[in-house]
């Protein structure tokens, strides 16, 4: 498989920094990512790489993983538990310490941009020692992630600049969805009875995505908030690992501290820290909404600020002070329209305080270091 990466697509063009252009490429990063994958008429996921029944033999799945890569593995360890899945997030960086164990029913996924990181191939290479079954998701063909591990699965993002990582999160989420079903349906030998709300809403998801970006009002709320202490994001289910790539995000380009939290957490601890300097974006994804409502007027109450990210409508926006709309839609997918409007909150916070914001300091694009 080979994805074709224009040098032009490489320039800033109209952009005034490579991470806008690459948060409003998304439309057509995941058109490719979906491309191909869905076969419309029996409505199955059809990933080439891997014959029916590939995974029959796969009693667990263990994701490593950094960075906004290892939010990403979150996303897609929570999917596959929802699916009935044995799954677990690691942190590559972790594993040498503390890895569960593993044998050949076992399926190492690596996720990973560049395919290049020392912590998630190091990671990878102990897991095929111990005899695991392996696969890499990456960005990059011929990576040596790609090369290393038993099979590659290719998200087909195009070349992304800015060190922050943007249109990848979203195309290994969706990437890692459909992986997840494929696995699911492997398992039980058919296709979950979800696939079928799944599928359209994958579909759509270019075009919304587009409208989402034409419409967002996350400009306006990050100068409304400029001046605040820290930001708080908070989610449940799909929505936790949203919020923690929010917070780095957030914390990644414009230097502010930044903290995501499970949003049932936050009254077990983190509550202290939340006063009226302190906004908190609450992120809604259909899964248990009543509950994270509740969790974000708790936070009102203090006198925080809340910003909600959910469709029009919600219950959620006429409890909070601000909202982010996000369109109606799957909660397979719901946190990953959540997760575009917080990388423009991001970029334009950090365009306020005029950060460099496709060059953070001390962070680089691929860690290849230990
Ligand atoms: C670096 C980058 C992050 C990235 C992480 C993992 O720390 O600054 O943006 O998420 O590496 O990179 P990978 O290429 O493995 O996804």
């Amino acid at each position: 498989e080979t994805v074709d990466w224009d040098p032009e697509q490489a320039g800033k063009g109209e952009y005034d920094h490579f991470m806008l252009k690459e948060i409003t490429e998304q439309p057509t990063a995941l058109a490719q990512a979906i491309e191909g994958r869905i076969d419309p008429t029996s409505g199955r996921i059809g990933l080439s790489a891997f014959e029916p029944g590939s995974f029959e033999a796969i009693d667990s799945v263990q994701f490593v993983a950094c960075g906004t890569s290892y939010h990403a593995a979150l996303y897609g360890s929570l999917a596959l538990n929802q699916a009935g899945v044995q799954a677990t997030a690691l942190l590559a960086n972790e594993y040498s310490v503390a890895a569960p164990p593993v044998d050949e029913t076992t399926l190492v996924i690596a996720v990973t941009q560049s395919g290049e990181t020392a912590d998630t191939l190091n990671a990878l290479r102990q897991a095929t020692a111990e005899g695991a079954r392996t696969l890499t998701v990456t960005n990059v063909v011929g990576s040596t992630a790609a090369r290393e591990a038993d099979d590659a699965l290719f998200i087909r993002a195009g070349p992304e600049i800015g060190v922050a990582a943007t249109k990848t999160f979203s195309s290994q989420a969706v990437i890692l969805t459909l992986l997840g079903h494929r696995i699911a349906t492997d398992l039980r030998g058919e296709p979950s009875a979800d696939l079928e709300s799944l599928l359209p809403a994958l579909e759509s998801m270019p075009s919304r995505i587009h409208e989402l970006l034409e419409h967002s009002d996350a400009e306006a709320i990050a100068e409304q908030y400029r001046d605040s202490r820290s930001y708080f994001f908070i989610g449940r289910g799909l929505g936790y690992p949203v919020a923690l790539e929010g917070a780095l995000k957030f914390k990644e380009i414009t230097y502010e501290h930044a903290e995501g939290f499970a949003a049932g957490e936050l009254k077990h601890g983190p509550l202290a820290l939340v006063t009226p300097e302190t906004p908190v974006f609450a992120i809604f994804t259909g899964q248990e909404d009543e509950k994270t409502l509740k969790n974000a007027e708790e936070a009102r109450t203090r006198g925080a600020p809340v910003i909600a990210v959910c469709p029009d409508g919600h219950p959620a926006v006429e409890a909070a002070d601000e909202h982010l709309s996000i369109p109606e839609t799957d909660s397979d997918l719901a946190g990953l329209f959540a997760n575009v409007q917080l990388q423009l909150l991001s970029y334009y916070a950090a365009d306020l305080l005029d950060r460099p914001i496709d060059k953070p300091r001390n962070l680089a694009k691929s860690v290849t270091v230990e």
